[in-house]
């Protein structure tokens, strides 16, 4: 087997050396940053978790422990501009300089463009780009120092195809992936790597913690069963398993699931022809109705979603394992 171009394997798991290596990884409380978490500590990490809500951290750092794993977790809100100080004082209290940074925190608002407001893209813009993008500045003393440290960017496929019905985060999405593949280039012989990883649809459960807006049953409907169903979402844990490993080649970018690969393939080479077929999805989404609802959260959405509840069962039951909140009944 061809040996990797960055060895990420955790010191201790290296022949002659002690030192564990240190991660961290945004929105680790719940869903895919959890998973990510858990895999990390699996291949040696000891991993620092971030997220807002301290009692959802907690029960991830106790489900996390179960399993074996040496973590801490610190709560903050990563667009607070203080945050990347506080999260990295943190780091360096609990475990020392980072080795790996997985910047994977990240919001879903989804609704048609008449029910949005400009500050759900500032909130998008906020959280995936600027906060990744601070937190990232600051942690880069660091990575240059180990000699072989990481960045992970969590983007999407959504910031490869405009998917309407989801501008806020298309427009965020968009700009990481941008800003993820040009720094891969201009660190490129610093010693840090980093690698992009767009993700298609994946069953984290978190289509309750989504946002949405205008018919919100109808957007709720629509996105859980998307985000559920097995031909177009894939398994979770496997994602996080193949995350990881690309981490620790350096791999430039991983895409996962076929669906988001062609739809990336075929935007890069026909992009009339995307259009094409985006503005006939658009045209099957529901309208934004008489008065458009704003914000609902998906747990409340789904509560009078015009959908049999055994569409969103794999989600739902992915929800429940990977801490998402509990659907309204
Ligand atoms: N699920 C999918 O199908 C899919 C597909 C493509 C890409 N992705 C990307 O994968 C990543 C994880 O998705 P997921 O499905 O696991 O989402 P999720 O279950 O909703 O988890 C999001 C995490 O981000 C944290 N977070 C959100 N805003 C934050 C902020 N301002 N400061 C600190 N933490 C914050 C959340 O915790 P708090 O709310 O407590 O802060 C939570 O831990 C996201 O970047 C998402 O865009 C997901």
């Amino acid at each position: 087997m061809a040996q990797p171009l960055h060895d990420h394997r955790p010191d201790r798991a290296r022949p002659g050396r002690s030192a564990p290596r240190t991660a961290l990884v945004t929105g680790a409380s719940r869903g895919l940053g959890r998973l990510i978490a858990r895999e990390l500590a699996s291949h040696g990490y000891r991993v620092m978790l971030c997220a807002r809500d301290r009692d959802e951290l907690r029960r991830a750092e106790r489900r996390l422990g179960a399993d074996g794993a040496e973590t801490a977790s610190v709560a903050c809100d990563l667009t607070a501009p203080q945050a990347p100080t506080q999260v990295l004082a943190a780091v360096h209290e609990r475990f020392g300089p980072l080795d790996l940074l997985v910047n994977n925190a990240g919001i879903i608002q989804v609704g048609p463009f008449d029910a949005l407001r400009e500050e759900d893209f500032r909130r998008a813009m906020e959280t995936m780009l600027f906060a990744p993008l601070r937190l990232t500045t600051a942690a880069l003393p660091d990575l240059r120092a180990a000699g072989n440290g990481s960045v992970v960017n969590i983007t999407s496929v959504g910031g490869r195809i405009p998917a309407p019905h989801m501008l806020p985060y298309v427009a965020a999405k968009f700009a990481a992936t941008g800003l993820s593949q040009g720094l891969r280039a201009e660190l490129a012989g610093s010693g840090v790597s980093v690698t992009t990883v767009v993700p298609g649809l994946m069953r984290t459960g978190s289509h309750t913690a989504a946002r949405f807006h205008g018919r919100a049953p109808a957007e709720y409907s629509w996105f859980a069963a998307a985000a559920s169903l097995p031909l177009l979402s894939m398994d979770a844990e496997r994602a996080a398993r193949a995350i990881v490993r690309a981490a620790e080649r350096g791999r430039p970018e991983l895409v996962l699931t076929p669906a988001a690969w062609i739809g990336s393939r075929v935007q890069g080479l026909a992009p009339a022809t995307t259009t094409r077929l985006l503005t006939l999805a658009a045209r099957l989404l529901p309208g934004s109705g008489r008065d458009p609802a704003h914000d609902v959260p998906g747990a409340e959405a789904g509560r009078t979603a015009p959908l049999p509840s055994w569409v969103t069962t794999l989600g739902d039951r992915a929800g429940r394992r990977f801490g998402e909140p509990r659907a309204d009944t």
